[in-house]
């Protein structure tokens, strides 16, 4: 199962892509956790990256794809992978296609996943994340047991920089203008298929693998 998870920022691709990942055993791979780990331990890369990031601009396009090219490398994704946050502008999807292509790979699916805008402003504005383990939350919808502390590994959760209101408007213009293109460029080859991310977790999960059976993928 070799897939691409794309939709605005705040639709739920994270949130989806955990799950598939544990239940079919392929790596995830996500741009985003990646450049916040680098951030974290504040390497070369993460110093180049936060800029970008705190003001809700996309990382330069080498930048990541010099990410995702070492990830797919790895034995581990050998057997299948899920890409989550990338590719980003048309660019990384050709640089993408030619990496698969050199590996004699090709993409399964690309699962666009849609929401209201009114929607995604409320699952970033009540998202709450731990800066330890990287577990992701939400005030209302998913919850932690004890508020405003992780269940996995008991540090105090946070709220993404990124995931402040000028900030949220910034990512959405962004995502509006270069990403958003990768909605007909998939569909052009014929790759693309659309997921209503609105409801519940659990319904839009069920949703995903209906989509993933009936494309003979799980
Ligand atoms: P990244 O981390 O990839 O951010 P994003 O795409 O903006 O996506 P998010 O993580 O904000 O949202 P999500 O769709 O994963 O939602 P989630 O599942 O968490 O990227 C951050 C930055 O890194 C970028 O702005 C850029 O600077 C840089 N970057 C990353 N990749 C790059 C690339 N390829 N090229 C260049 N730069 C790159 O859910 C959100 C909230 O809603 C959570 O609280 C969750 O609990 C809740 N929730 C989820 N599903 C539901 C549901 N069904 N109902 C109710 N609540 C829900």
């Amino acid at each position: 199962m070799r897939l691409v998870f794309l939709g605005a920022p705040g639709v739920g691709k994270g949130t989806q892509a955990e799950r598939i990942a544990a239940r079919f055993r392929h790596p995830k791979i996500s741009t985003g956790d990646i450049l916040r780990e680098a951030v974290r331990n504040q390497t070369s890369l993460g110093l180049e990256a936060k800029a970008c990031m705190d003001q809700g601009k996309l990382v330069p396009d080498a930048v990541v794809v010099g990410i995702v090219k070492e990830k797919l490398a790895e034995p581990s994704c050998a057997g299948g992978f899920l890409l989550d946050g990338f590719p980003r502008t048309v660019k990384q999807a050709e640089e993408l296609a030619v990496v698969l292509k050199t590996q004699g790979q090709r993409l399964d699916q690309v699962v666009n996943f849609t929401v209201s805008r009114e929607e995604v402003v409320r699952r970033l504005s009540g998202r709450r994340s731990c800066p330890k383990c990287g577990a992701v939350f939400h005030v209302d919808s998913a919850p932690p047991k004890q508020a405003g502390i992780c269940d996995r590994c008991g540090a105090g959760l946070v709220q993404r920089n990124d995931d402040r209101k000028e900030t949220v408007e910034a990512r959405l213009s962004v995502y509006e203008e270069q990403t958003a293109p990768l909605i007909a460029y998939y569909r052009q080859r014929d790759a693309l298929s659309e997921v209503d991310g609105s409801g519940s977790i659990d319904e839009v999960h069920a949703r995903l693998l209906d989509l993933l059976a009936a494309r003979g993928l799980a």
